[in-house]
């Protein structure tokens, strides 16, 4: 049934040009909590093959700015910037500001997953020194009122980093998208109006 199931999503990414079904959980995220819009400056954290960056584009429209960041390499979006890099390097931080431009952030998205070794304590790890940068990231880039969605593993590091979110956001939302696949332990943790640094 499960498989039946991820095959839908699959299917439904081909026939609607989606580079994969990743799309489907920020589609998901954005009509629930209504993040995205025209004009806004996003940046994509761990972004190939660039499924979001796909949908987030369409929804930002040619006055919007998107930034993909990823290890591996993008196929060019029209329209989207793209970095490809080790996020967890200080070279790639500067690299980002440098795009950037001075400009502040309205949304940082983070799918970023590392790869895993099968060993559930370092792949909890791995995942939330990500998250944890990511979150750092948003920190220092965001605009007051901007959103931070990232994906998170419950577990070791889980605890920690919820309650730095709920210092710093009105509201942190946990979801799990429909179209993520029920066996992977994988959640959003999604950020909603930055408050600033004052509160941290
Ligand atoms: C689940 S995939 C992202 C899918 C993407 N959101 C989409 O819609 O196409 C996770 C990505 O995180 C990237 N990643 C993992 N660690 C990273 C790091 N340290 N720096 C940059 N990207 C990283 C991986 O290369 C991988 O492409």
């Amino acid at each position: 049934m499960q498989e039946h199931f991820d095959d839908h999503w699959v299917q439904q990414a081909r026939a609607l040009g989606w580079r994969s079904r990743a799309a489907f959980k920020l589609q998901q995220l954005d009509e629930r909590l209504a993040l995205l819009r025209a004009g806004q400056v996003v940046v994509d954290l761990g972004a190939a093959p660039g499924s979001w960056c796909q949908y987030a584009n369409a929804r930002i429209g040619e006055r919007g700015s998107l930034i993909a960041v990823d290890l591996l390499p993008i196929e060019p979006l029209p329209g989207v910037t793209i970095i490809e890099g080790d996020f967890r390097e200080q070279a790639m931080l500067e690299q980002l500001q440098r795009c950037l431009n001075g400009r502040a952030v309205d949304v940082v998205l983070s799918d970023m997953a590392p790869n895993i070794s099968g060993i559930r304590t370092v792949d909890q790890t791995a995942a939330m020194y990500l998250a944890e940068l990511a979150l750092d990231f948003a920190r220092q880039q965001l605009r007051v009122g901007g959103h931070w969605i990232c994906k998170v593993f419950q577990g070791e590091g889980f605890d920690e980093l919820l309650r730095s979110a709920r210092a710093e956001f009105e509201q942190v939302r946990m979801h799990k998208p429909e179209s993520s696949r029920d066996r992977s332990r994988e959640q959003y943790m999604v950020g909603i109006r930055y408050q600033g640094n004052s509160c941290s």
